[in-house]
C-alpha cells in the first residue's frame, strides 16, 4: 500500500503558464490542473462503475452508471474520467518536470463533473449516482472521486473496457485532390506492425473492392509545448487514409473500414454510406454549409466548468438532422478546441460522425489549432495548447501539397472554394498569396461561377468589438493585399469564423458598397460580400454598438450557413440559428455567365490598364 499511496501522492502539473485568454476560450481542463492533489483514499468512500464492459454489441459510445459515496461530502466534489484506467503510470515527460517535484498525476482527466450534478442529496447524504457517456479511444477507464476541491483523490474506480479497444472509429470523409477521389479518414488501435488498414467500398449494390490505407502517428515529442506535451497528452493512436478513387459523379458508395490482422482475422467497423462529388461544372443541386469555431461539447453535461462551447451540440444536432440536404461541410477554423488536451479530439470525431462519415467534412485551420511561440504561426500566441497543427494537420485530411501549410482549393460541382490559412502569412510576395491568386485566376467561371473564398480569421469584415476597436473591422493587414484579388477575380462570397457570431455585408470594394440591394442580386456583383459565420458553437462575441454602411444582418447566437446553388444562374445564401435551423437571413444571386465576365471597377485587365 506505501509505494501505490507514493505513486498516488500525486501533483497534478501546474499550468499556469497556460494563458489562453478567456475570449479565445479556455479549455476547461486546465482548471483542474492543480498543485497537490493528494491520494487519501478513505475506506469509507468509495466510487463503482458498470457495466465494466463496453461495447458488446460493437457500439462505440455507451453510458455507465457511477455509484459513489463519501464520509465528508461537500460541493466541491467532484468525479474526473481517466483513461488509460491506471493513470498514476510514473510516465511524466521529464522536460516538462522542472517546476514541479515527483511523483506526478500526468494525465489530465478525459472530462469531470461535480459529485453532486445529479444528486443534489450528495451534501448531506453523501451518496450519489451519475450517469456519464464513454466514446471508444484505445484504452480503458476509471473514474476517481475527488473531495473538497481539486485536492485529494478520495476513492477510485473499477476499470471499465470497450470489448475492443481497437476498433477503427470516427472515418471522416475529405475531398481528394481530383474531383472523383473521396478520402477516409479514420483512428484505430492498429499500428502497420499489427495489422494492414483499408476500405472495402463500392456503388451500392456493385462489387465491393478494397482500398489500401496509409497510417500516421505522432509522440509527445511532436508536440510543441504544454499542455499536449504534458498533462495534455495522451496516445493518439494510429490515423488511416484511404483514398477512393475514379468514383462516378453523385453515385452513392457503400463502405467500411477494415484491419486484416496477421493472423488472419480481419476487425470491421459498420457500414457507412457517401455520395460522390459532382463532376467539376456539373449542373445538379449542390448544397453546401459552412461555420467556423464550432468545438464539442458533452451530451452527458460534464467536462464544463466554464461552458465554453455550448452551442456545439445544438449546430452538431442541426446538421445531422437536415443531413439528406446537405452535399459537403467546410469547418472553418478552431476546430474541436482541444487546446493540447488531445484526448478531446477523439471525443470531436465522435461528436461529428454522423457528419463527417456522409459528407465531406473540410477543414481549415485557426488559431486553436495552430498558433504557438516561436514556431512559424503568423501569431505568436499559445492558442493550441502546444498542438501548434500537428493534431488538425494528422486527424483531418485536406487536399493541400503541404498539409502543415494549411491552404488548398477544392471543386464541387458549380463551386471553386479557395481556403486560406489565416495562422501563416498571406500577404503579398509569399507563398500563399501565390496559391491564393492562382486558385481564384484559375476557375473556370463559366463551369464553376460560384467562387468562394473561405478563411478562418476575417481578412474582410466584421463588426466585433475587438476588430471595431482596432479600427478596419478585419484582422489587422487582413484585406490589404487580398481585395485587389478577390475584386479581380470576381469573388462571389468570402467567408470567415473567429468572430463568434454571425454578419452579412453588402458587396463590397475598398469599403465601399458597390450595391446597395440587401436581398436579391441580379447581374453583377460589382463586389465581393462578406460573410462572418464563427458561431457554430464557441461562447458567443459581441458586435460594436457602431452601425457602419456595409453591415446589412448582424446575429448574437449559434448558427451555420447554408448555400445551395441551383444551376449555373441562381445561388441561394441562407443564415440558419443552430437552436431551431430556421432561416434568419437570406439573399439570391441571379445572373448569367457574361455578367461576370463584365468588367466593373479594377476587374479587367483592360480597365485597370486604362486608369
Ligand atoms: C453542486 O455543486 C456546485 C459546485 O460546488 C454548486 O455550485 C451547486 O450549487 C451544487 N448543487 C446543489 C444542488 O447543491
Ligand atoms: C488473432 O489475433 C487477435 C488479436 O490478438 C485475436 O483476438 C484472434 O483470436 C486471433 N485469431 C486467430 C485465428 O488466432
Ligand atoms: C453593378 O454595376 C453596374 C454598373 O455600374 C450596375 O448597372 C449594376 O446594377 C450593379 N450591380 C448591382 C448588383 O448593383
Ligand atoms: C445600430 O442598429 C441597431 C439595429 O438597427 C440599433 O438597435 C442600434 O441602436 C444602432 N446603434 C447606433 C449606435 O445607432
Ligand atoms: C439549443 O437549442 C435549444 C432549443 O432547441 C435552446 O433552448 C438552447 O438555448 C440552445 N442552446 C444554446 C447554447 O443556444
Ligand atoms: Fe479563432
Amino acid at each position: 500500500m506505501r509505494g501505490l499511496e507514493l505513486v498516488f501522492f500525486a501533483i497534478l502539473l501546474v499550468l499556469a503558464t497556460l494563458q489562453v485568454a478567456i475570449s479565445h476560450g479556455e479549455q476547461p481542463l486546465s482548471r483542474i490542473a492543480v498543485h497537490n492533489t493528494r491520494l487519501r483514499l478513505s475506506e469509507n468512500a468509495d466510487i463503482r462503475a458498470s457495466p465494466s464492459i463496453l461495447g458488446l454489441k460493437g457500439q462505440n459510445s455507451e453510458w455507465v452508471t457511477l455509484e459513489y459515496a463519501s464520509p465528508n461530502p461537500s460541493n466541491d466534489d467532484w468525479i474526473g474520467v481517466f483513461s488509460p484506467a491506471d493513470f498514476s503510470a510514473s510516465t511524466c515527460n521529464p522536460d516538462e518536470g522542472s517546476k514541479q517535484s515527483p511523483p506526478f498525476l500526468c494525465t489530465a482527466p478525459i472530462k469531470y463533473q461535480y459529485a453532486n450534478y445529479s444528486s443534489p442529496g450528495y451534501r448531506k447524504e453523501g451518496k450519489g449516482s451519475l450517469r456519464l457517456q464513454l466514446i471508444n479511444q484505445r484504452s480503458d477507464f476509471s473514474f476517481v472521486l475527488f473531495s473538497g476541491g481539486l485536492a485529494n483523490v478520495v476513492a477510485v474506480s473499477n476499470k471499465v473496457a470497450f470489448t475492443n479497444p481497437n476498433a477503427p472509429v470516427y472515418p471522416r470523409l475529405a475531398q481528394g485532390k481530383m474531383w472523383n477521389e473521396m478520402t477516409v479518414t479514420w483512428t484505430s488501435g492498429y499500428g502497420i506492425n499489427e495489422a494492414e488498414p483499408f476500405v472495402e467500398w463500392g456503388r451500392k449494390d456493385g462489387d465491393l473492392m478494397r482500398s489500401p490505407a496509409g497510417t500516421l502517428t505522432f509522440n509527445r515529442n511532436s508536440m510543441c509545448g504544454a499542455p499536449a506535451r504534458t498533462v495534455g497528452w495522451r496516445d493518439p493512436g494510429f490515423i488511416h487514409t484511404s483514398f477512393l478513387k475514379e468514383l462516378w459523379p453523385n453515385s452513392v458508395y457503400t463502405y467500411k473500414l477494415g484491419h486484416k490482422l496477421f493472423n488472419g482475422t480481419y476487425v470491421w467497423s459498420q457500414v457507412y454510406q457517401f455520395r460522390a462529388s459532382p463532376y467539376p461544372g456539373q449542373s445538379s443541386v449542390q448544397r453546401v454549409v459552412i461555420f467556423g469555431d464550432m468545438g464539442k461539447d458533452e451530451a452527458d453535461g460534464s467536462n464544463e466548468y466554464n461552458n465554453y462551447q455550448r452551442g456545439s451540440l445544438n449546430t452538431t444536432k442541426q446538421l445531422i438532422e437536415d443531413l439528406k440536404n446537405i452535399d459537403i461541410v467546410f469547418h472553418i477554423g478552431d476546430i474541436c478546441y482541444a487546446n493540447g488536451y488531445l484526448s478531446q479530439w477523439d471525443q470531436f470525431t465522435a461528436q461529428v460522425e454522423p457528419i463527417a462519415s456522409t459528407v465531406p467534412y473540410m477543414i481549415a485551420s485557426g488559431n486553436h489549432e495552430r498558433d504557438w511561440p516561436g514556431t512559424g504561426s503568423f501569431y505568436g500566441n499559445s492558442d493550441s495548447g502546444g498542438e501548434c497543427g500537428v493534431l488538425a494537420e494528422t486527424m483531418f485530411y485536406v487536399p493541400a501539397e503541404n498539409r502543415a501549410k494549411f491552404w488548398y482549393s477544392t471543386d464541387y460541382g458549380m463551386f471553386r472554394f479557395c481556403i486560406a490559412d489565416t495562422e501563416h502569412d498571406w500577404r503579398e510576395g509569399t507563398e500563399q498569396y501565390k496559391f491564393i491568386e492562382h486558385c481564384l485566376a484559375s476557375a473556370d467561371r463559366q463551369k464553376q461561377p460560384w467562387l468562394i473564398f473561405l478563411a478562418h480569421r476575417v481578412l474582410g469584415y466584421s463588426s466585433g468589438t475587438w476588430y471595431a476597436e482596432e479600427g478596419s473591422f478585419e484582422e489587422p493587414m487582413g484585406r490589404e493585399s487580398l481585395q485587389k484579388l478577390w475584386q479581380k477575380y470576381k469573388v462571389d462570397i468570402a467567408m470567415y469564423g473567429h468572430v463568434h457570431n454571425y454578419e452579412r455585408t453588402c458587396p463590397i470594394y475598398q469599403n465601399i458598397c458597390t450595391s446597395k440591394e440587401k436581398f436579391y442580386y441580379k447581374g453583377t456583383l460589382n463586389g465581393t460580400i462578406h460573410v462572418v459565420a464563427g458561431g457554430g458553437g464557441a461562447s458567443l462575441a459581441d458586435f460594436t454598438p457602431i452601425n457602419t454602411t456595409w453591415s446589412y444582418f448582424k446575429d448574437h447566437d449559434y448558427g451555420f450557413v447554408k448555400l445551395t446553388a441551383f444551376d449555373h444562374s441562381n445561388l441561394l445564401f441562407e443564415y440558419k440559428k443552430s437552436r431551431d435551423g430556421k432561416v434568419y437571413d437570406s439573399f439570391k444571386i441571379s445572373r448569367d455567365y457574361r455578367d461576370i465576365l463584365a468588367c466593373t471597377v479594377d476587374s479587367c485587365p483592360s480597365m485597370t490598364l486604362a486608369s
